[in-house]
């Protein structure tokens, strides 16, 4: 009695599907013009991904990501900031996703909003880095008092910690910060501070929505700097945020700066093909580091294009589609993330990228 239902309810939906099939078949027309060529499709060689799946982890010093996604720096220090980091990091912790926190500048004068950046307990033994400005270090390093950072890195436990360069941001913010050394000085000199102080910590490098050119980039990979992420040219600009506050809220607006300024930078694709580029070069050492390609990425499959096209260990990360993500419930979150990754494990399995054009 229940095989006969059975089978009955299958032919209804199977002449349900066929159809669907005749109602449809006028919308699914494609054109050779919107073929995506970055990849050969090659349905021949794999079955599909199990249900359980799981990643290739990817080390960041003694831990692994277990999925190539890394939710790139946001915020903290606001009451609104409290709640989405909180929810970031349960995401993270979850899947298994690297996160870096907002600016943790506050933690430097005060314990009003620790509680906003303390995720610790929320995100497990996930993969964690706090954030600084390269003014708020050369700043302390010129009082010598650059261990102020290493003990906030502490009190967060976090695995590692990003200075971000962003010159054009603070030059554009009205009450922006100014440094008067490179940055190359400033984090050599960091970066010696951190290995006789605090060896265990992770030091990674990023800019906040420029990305950086081939002279800086090479100066990077000078350094030891093990973490290093884009944040390119190509999604959300903090230059370009800062210069449409400061036409909000400035009322004397024959001071507003010219926005040129901010249409400057590098593509997460062009700063892929400048790294591929250094580790063709010998003489620069891309080392045992991880790059986070990021700026400007907006889906699995532009993420994915970009660390496969990428010749070093990488994943990718976003920061306006998490914050896009978190602003519902966190089973939203949830679900935008296991999509992201079921839709990532779809094209690891059928896709197989094409030679980079002009590599
Ligand atoms: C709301 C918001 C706050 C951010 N705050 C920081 C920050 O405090 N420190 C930092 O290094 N980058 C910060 N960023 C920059 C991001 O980490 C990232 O580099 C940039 O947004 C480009 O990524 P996207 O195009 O995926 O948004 C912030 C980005 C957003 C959207």
């Amino acid at each position: 009695m229940s095989d006969h239902r059975t089978t009955h309810s299958q032919s209804d939906a199977s002449a349900q599907r066929k159809s669907h099939h005749l109602e449809f078949a006028n919308m699914a027309q494609t054109s050779g013009s919107t073929i995506n060529d970055y990849f050969d499709y090659e349905p021949m060689l794999s079955g599909f991904p199990e249900e359980n799946f799981s990643f290739t982890p990817i080390k960041v010093g003694p831990k692994n990501l277990k999925a190539p996604i890394w939710i790139s720096s946001m915020t903290g220090g606001t009451s609104a900031a409290g709640p989405i980091n909180k929810n970031l990091a349960k995401v993270a912790g979850e899947f298994g996703l690297g996160l870096g926190l907002g600016s943790c500048r506050p933690l430097l004068h005060s314990d009003e909003f620790f509680d906003d950046f303390y995720l610790r307990p929320i995100i497990g033994d996930g993969v964690l880095f706090a954030n600084f400005g390269v003014a708020q270090l050369e700043q302390e390093l010129q009082k010598d008092s650059a261990q102020k950072l290493l003990e906030v890195c502490k009190r967060l436990e976090v695995d590692g910690l990003f200075i971000h360069i962003n010159p054009l941001q603070e030059w554009y913010q009205n009450e922006g910060d100014r440094w008067f050394r490179s940055p190359v000085e400033i984090m050599k000199e960091f970066a010696e501070l951190i290995a006789s102080k605090a060896p265990s910590l992770i030091l990674g490098i990023k800019e906040v929505g420029q990305g950086m050119g081939p002279a800086s980039l090479k100066a990077i990979l000078e350094l030891p700097i093990s973490v290093i992420e884009f944040a390119a040219y190509g999604g959300t600009n903090f230059s370009l945020l800062e210069s449409v506050r400061d036409e909000d809220t400035n009322k004397s607006n024959e001071l507003i700066k010219p926005k040129e300024l901010c249409y400057v930078g590098h593509t997460a694709l062009e700063m892929v093909r400048l790294v591929n580029h250094f580790l063709n070069d010998k003489s620069v050492k891309t080392g045992d580091r991880l790059f986070i390609v990021s700026g400007g990425v907006r889906s699995f499959l532009q993420g994915f294009f970009l660390t496969e096209s990428l010749r070093a260990p990488a994943c990718y990360g976003m920061a306006k589609p998490f914050l896009e993500a978190s602003q519902g419930s966190y089973s939203d979150l949830a679900q935008f993330v296991q999509r992201e990754l079921d839709s990532l494990k779809m094209a690891q399995t059928f896709l197989r990228l094409k030679p980079l054009k002009g590599e």
